[in-house]
């Protein structure tokens, strides 16, 4: 059997909105990132920083044969259904791709030799918290299927952990927003739920928004959330790289800025940067949707892993999603399959 390359890292959804950004900035680094993809919702032409392996996050053989080939030091876990509003309509596919998927990836990476995985977790996990700021004493409770898959995924990993030598880091993303800065990569605008994409494209196409809520205990009257840059996420993987957990041990991070916004303080963000007074239309609630999420600990996350956000500014984050939908809107391949 082959040794590992340390710097050789598998990145399950590599295609996708974070994974592919965390690829590129891992090849930055000296890495080098083996895309693991079926392109159920990543980008073929989002996969150009390493080799690609083609497959599904939930076929275990599949996945230790990419091992084998690549011989990765580390797992990178971003391969996931991501929608809460879907996972309220469609439960069993969230539970079969999110705990499935990891439990088919665990099983991988102990049986070749990978020593140190990295999941992609959720605020979701939370729930709905009267909780300022959510930190990680918060009792997990989620409140929809999606942040269930992704809780009970975390649990699995945690007994892995603690039964194998793999170390596992846990980060629980908040709001991961925003674009690549060099206009490379970003989010799908078609069929977009998130805030900041569907904003854009409602500035940029002067259609209207709808704000789903306008009663939650909340200022005014809209969802707080704490919008952490996709860039500043990528980093936040390299830098667990560069300090990793001790084997049999897992360690969780919240990756968020500390700062909340409303609903209508990124529409007034997007007015802002893209000179263009929004329509708004005022709906029900969406299902599924908390009051208000905010990152707690994160001075916990800068200190250990030695990592601060680069654009902790929303006009920032607002700015390079503006920037990607105009690179994608330029070029007509590129935008016919968004
Ligand atoms: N919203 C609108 N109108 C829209 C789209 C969104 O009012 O057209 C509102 C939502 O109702 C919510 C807020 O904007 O109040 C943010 O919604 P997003 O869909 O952008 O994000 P979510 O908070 O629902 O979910 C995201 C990730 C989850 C993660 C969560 C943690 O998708 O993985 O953030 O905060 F768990």
């Amino acid at each position: 059997m082959a040794t590992s390359s340390d710097k050789t890292v598998l990145v399950t959804g590599g295609a996708g909105y974070i994974g592919s950004q965390c690829c590129k900035l891992l090849a930055a680094n000296g890495y080098t990132p083996v895309c693991y993809d079926d392109f159920s919702n990543g980008r073929r032409d989002f996969v150009r920083f390493g080799p690609l392996v083609e497959g599904d996050v939930r076929d275990a053989e599949r996945l230790r044969s990419a091992i084998d080939e690549y011989r990765p030091a580390a797992a990178m876990h971003f391969a996931a259904k991501i929608e809460v509003e879907e996972s309220v309509r469609e439960p069993l596919l969230y539970y079969d791709v999110n705990v499935g998927g990891t439990i088919a990836l665990a099983k991988a990476c102990r049986e070749g030799g990978i020593r140190h995985l990295i999941f992609s977790s959720t605020a979701a996990v939370y729930g709905e918290t009267t909780d300022h700021q959510v930190g990680l004493t918060t009792p997990a409770k989620p409140i929809n299927p999606y942040g269930q898959s992704k809780l009970t995924a975390e649990q699995i990993l945690g007994d892995y952990a603690a039964s194998t030598d793999v170390g596992v880091t846990i980060f629980r993303y908040f709001n991961a927003s925003g674009a690549d800065p060099d206009g490379e990569l970003g989010i799908k605008f078609r069929h977009a739920t998130h805030l900041v994409p569907r904003l854009v494209m409602a500035a940029e196409e002067k259609k209207p928004f709808f704000i789903f809520g306008t009663d939650y205990p909340t200022p005014d009257g809209t969802c707080i959330r704490d919008y952490i840059h996709v860039w500043d996420l990528a980093s936040a993987h390299v830098a667990a790289l560069d300090k990793p957990v001790n084997h049999g041990h897992t360690r969780t991070y919240n990756v968020g800025i500390g700062r909340g916004y409303s609903v209508r303080e990124v529409i007034e963000s997007v007015e802002r940067v893209t000179g263009t007074k929004l329509e708004i239309i005022e709906k029900p609630r969406r299902a599924g949707d908390a009051a208000s999420l905010i990152a707690g600990d994160t001075e916990k996350t800068r200190t250990d892993l030695d990592w601060s956000p680069l654009y902790p500014k929303i006009d920032d984050i607002v700015r390079d999603g503006f920037g990607w939908y105009r690179v994608v809107n330029r070029k007509c391949s590129i935008a016919t399959s968004i």
